[in-house]
């Protein structure tokens, strides 16, 4: 008998539902929240509205474009956290009642798990490439940067992660800073495809270890741009794509420098990325091309696995349900990665 699992991510401003069967996508809804675009970020109490309002349609799309009824779904996983507490509560209560009313279990899934694990998702129409145990992961988003080793597909191990801000954060408030739009990572890649990367130097912090820092350079952009703009007005407006271009490439380094120590204190191979950051462009052929130098084998997720979807978090409750985990109905969100254990 197959196991259909119906995933539902709520965890930050994308309400979405999705069904694997046996591992394989059946269907991944997802609607994205407008409402924050003209606020420059994400306002908690604007997305847990909206995820009200979206979660009943959304799921009942990904059921009816699965083909099954909610009948033949064998368990609901949630994504439990972290992310923003108002909008995790949305998603898990409608999770728990909807296990409650079909009778079939609760699995509860971590966010950052979800995303280490986006490639897993098999589709019926493709060749499926998915990378072999023990593997990096460079996971990016807008909350998170981590370097992890991914021994099992329940076995992780942090090798390394932002002191400070997270990557995305870095590109969405430089873009805020220099009126570019929200959310920063899509306006900045795609004025950096028209720019020249070699025209501007930015400072790239000295961590120790494999741990990343992302504050710094937003200083030293804004500070630049400030003061190229008191001689000239027109600065920013006139070189924009060149600044994007330096400053998306000298993200793309501080990444790179890391990820290639940890491949090499490792000696690990299979290389992926994921988290909303991994959708740039320059990041993704950076990875490819020293991918290609240094015999990695090297895994980029689909787009619509790149950012928070909920066919990562119906495969990452596949493994769990597979691992005969099940979770209490009595089951509370978490917005930190901490409290996760915590109970
Ligand atoms: O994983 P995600 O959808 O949300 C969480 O952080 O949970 O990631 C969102 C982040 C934002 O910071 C956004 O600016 C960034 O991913 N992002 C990008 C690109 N697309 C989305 N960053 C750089 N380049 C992109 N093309």
């Amino acid at each position: 008998m197959s196991d259909i699992i119906l995933g539902i991510e709520s965890s930050c401003d994308d309400t979405s539902a999705a069904v694997i069967r046996d591992g394989y996508l059946l269907s991944n809804v997802l609607a994205s929240q407008d409402v924050h675009k003209c606020y420059g970020g994400v306002i908690p109490e604007l997305a847990s509205r909206a995820h009200q309002l979206n979660i009943v349609p959304v799921v009942s799309e990904a059921i009816n474009r699965a083909g099954i009824k909610p009948e033949e779904i064998t368990a609901i996983a949630f994504t439990r956290g972290p992310g923003l507490l108002g909008s995790l509560l949305v998603g898990t209560s409608f999770a728990k009642g909807l296990a409650l009313s079909l009778d079939v279990p609760l699995v509860e899934v971590n966010h950052l798990q979800g995303h280490v694990l986006a490639n897993f998702v098999k589709q019926y129409d493709r060749e499926n490439h998915c990378p072999s145990f023990p593997y990096l992961c460079l996971l990016v988003s807008g909350g998170n940067s981590q370097i992890v080793k991914v021994n099992g597909p329940l076995d992780f191990e942090i090798l390394g992660q932002t002191i400070d801000d997270a990557v995305g954060e870095a590109f969405d408030k430089c873009s805020k800073m220099l009126g570019l739009g929200y959310p920063g990572g899509p306006v900045i890649d795609r004025l950096a495809k028209q720019g020249n990367p070699d025209r501007f130097t930015f400072s790239k912090p000295h961590i120790p270890g494999l741990d990343y820092s992302f504050s710094g350079i937003k200083t030293s952009l804004l500070y630049f741009v400030r003061d190229e703009m008191a001689k000239d007005p027109e600065f920013m407006e006139k070189n924009k794509e060149d600044i994007c271009a330096s400053f998306q490439r000298t993200l793309i380094d501080i990444l790179m420098d890391k990820l290639i120590k940890a491949a090499k204190l490792t000696g690990i191979k299979e290389v992926t990325i994921g988290g909303g950051v991994s959708a740039n462009s320059g990041l993704r052929s950076r990875i490819e091309e020293e991918g290609r130098k240094r015999g990695w084998n090297t895994y980029l997720p689909e787009f619509k696995f790149t950012t928070d979807n909920a066919a990562m978090i119906a495969i990452a409750g596949y493994y769990h349900y597979l691992n005969g985990e099940r979770t209490s109905l009595d089951v509370a969100p978490v917005s930190r990665i901490a409290d996760f254990h915590k109970e």
